[in-house]
C-alpha cells in the first residue's frame, strides 16, 4: 500500500542525479517532496523540470540549505531525507545534519555520495580533499547517531560512456582512444535511472540500514580495454589505443588548472587505481544493490552503447 511507504524529501532534486531520484521516488509510489529554492524559476528548462515533478505527483517545498527554519520544517513532514546537492555544497550538508537532529523524526538519511566509496579509495590530490569532505559528512552522521545509507553508485553512465571514459573528450573516439594506465582496471558504469531505482528501493529496507549500498550490476563491470573492444565490435572499426603511463597521468594532474585536475585525479583513482573494484564488499559495512533487488532490470553497458551508435 502506498501509505506504508516512507515519505521522502530530496534536497538537490533539480540537479543532474537528483532529478532521476525524484522521478524514481514518485514512480515507486513514495509520497515525494522536493526542496527547491525557487518554485517559479524564469529559466524555461528548470520550470519545465518542476512542472514534470508536479505532474508526477511530487510536492515542491520552498527552502534553502542555508535557511535552517525551512529545512527543519520540510524535514518534519517526511521520514527519509536524500541529499543530492552538488560538489560546492557538500561540506554544508552539516546544515542538513543539524536540521535532522532538531526535527528528530528521520528514519533514514542518504547524504550526497553517488560515486566511489570514499572510505576505500586511493585518490591523489586534489580529488583526495574533495572526497575527504564526503568522509567528514559520513563521520558527522555517525557521531550524531542518524540512521543512514551511503549509496556508492560508481560511474554515472551518462558522464563516462559517451566518451568511452576518455577524460576531456567531447564524444566517442574517431580514430584514436586515450587510455589512462594499462586499461585493465575494472570500472562500474550505472545508468542514472537505475541509480534512482536502486536508491529508492533502499530507503525502507532494513538490510541497507547503516550500510553502504554498492551499485555493481554484473554486466556493467568492464575494464577500459574491454569497453573499447566492445565499441570496436559495434562500430566495426579499430581504434589506435594510446596508453598514458601512471607517472604521466600524475604529472598532468599536477600541471592542470582547477577543475580539470580534480577530474583527472578522479579518473586516475577509477581507471589506474581501480578504486571501484579493488576491494570486496564485507557484510559488516556493505551490501550490493543488484543482489538485493534482482527485479530492477538495469540498463547494461552493451545496451547503453547501442544508443550511442
Ligand atoms: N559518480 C559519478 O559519475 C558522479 C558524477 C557527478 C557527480 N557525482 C556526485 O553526485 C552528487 C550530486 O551531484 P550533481 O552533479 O548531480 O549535482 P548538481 O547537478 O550540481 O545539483 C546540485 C543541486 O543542489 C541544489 N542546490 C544548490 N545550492 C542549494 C541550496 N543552497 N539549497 C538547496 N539546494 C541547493 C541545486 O539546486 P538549483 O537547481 O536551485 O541550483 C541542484 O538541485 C555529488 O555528490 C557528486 O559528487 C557523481
Amino acid at each position: 500500500m502506498a501509505s506504508e511507504k516512507s515519505k521522502i524529501l530530496i534536497i538537490g532534486g533539480t540537479g543532474y542525479i537528483g532529478k532521476h531520484i525524484v522521478a524514481a521516488s514518485a514512480r515507486s509510489g513514495h509520497p515525494t517532496f522536493a526542496l527547491v529554492r525557487d518554485t517559479a524559476p524564469s529559466d524555461p528548462s528548470k520550470a519545465q523540470l518542476l512542472q514534470s515533478f508536479k505532474d508526477s505527483g511530487v510536492t515542491l517545498v520552498k527552502g534553502d540549505l542555508y535557511d535552517h527554519e525551512s529545512l527543519v520544517k520540510a524535514i518534519k513532514t517526511v521520514d527519509v531525507v536524500i541529499s543530492t546537492i552538488g560538489f560546492m555544497q557538500l561540506a554544508d550538508q552539516t546544515k542538513i545534519i543539524a536540521a535532522i537532529k532538531e526535527a528528530g523524526n528521520v528514519k533514514r538519511f542518504l547524504p550526497s555520495e553517488f560515486g566511489n566509496d570514499v572510505d576505500r579509495g586511493h585518490a591523489v590530490e586534489p580529488a583526495k580533499s574533495t572526497l575527504a569532505i564526503k568522509v567528514q559528512i559520513r563521520r558527522a552522521i555517525e557521531a550524531e547517531g542518524i540512521p543512514y545509507t551511503y549509496v556508492s553508485s560508481n560511474c554515472f553512465a551518462g558522464y563516462f560512456l559517451p566518451t568511452l571514459g576518455q577524460p576531456g573528450a567531447a564524444g566517442p573516439p574517431t580514430d584514436k582512444v586515450v587510455i589512462l594506465g594499462d586499461g585493465n582496471a575494472k570500472v562500474i558504469f550505472v545508468n542514472e535511472d537505475d541509480i534512482g531505482a536502486y536508491t529508492i528501493k533502499a530507503v525502507d529496507d532494513p538490510r541497507t540500514l547503516n550500510k553502504i549500498l554498492y551499485l555493481r550490476p554484473p554486466a556493467n563491470i568492464l575494464s577500459q580495454n574491454e569497453l573499447v573492444s566492445l565499441w570496436e565490435k559495434k562500430t566495426g572499426k579499430n581504434f589506435e589505443r594510446e596508453y598514458v603511463p601512471e607517472e604521466v597521468v600524475l604529472k598532468q594532474i599536477q600541471e592542470s588548472p582547477m577543475p580539470i585536475n580534480i577530474f583527472l585525479a578522479m579518473n586516475h583513482s577509477i581507471y589506474v587505481k581501480g578504486d571501484q573494484t579493488n576491494f570486496e564488499i564485507e557484510p559488516s559495512f556493505g551490501v550490493e544493490a543488484s543482489e538485493l533487488y534482482p527485479d530492477v532490470e538495469y540498463t547494461t553497458v552493451d545496451e547503453y552503447l547501442n544508443r550511442l551508435l
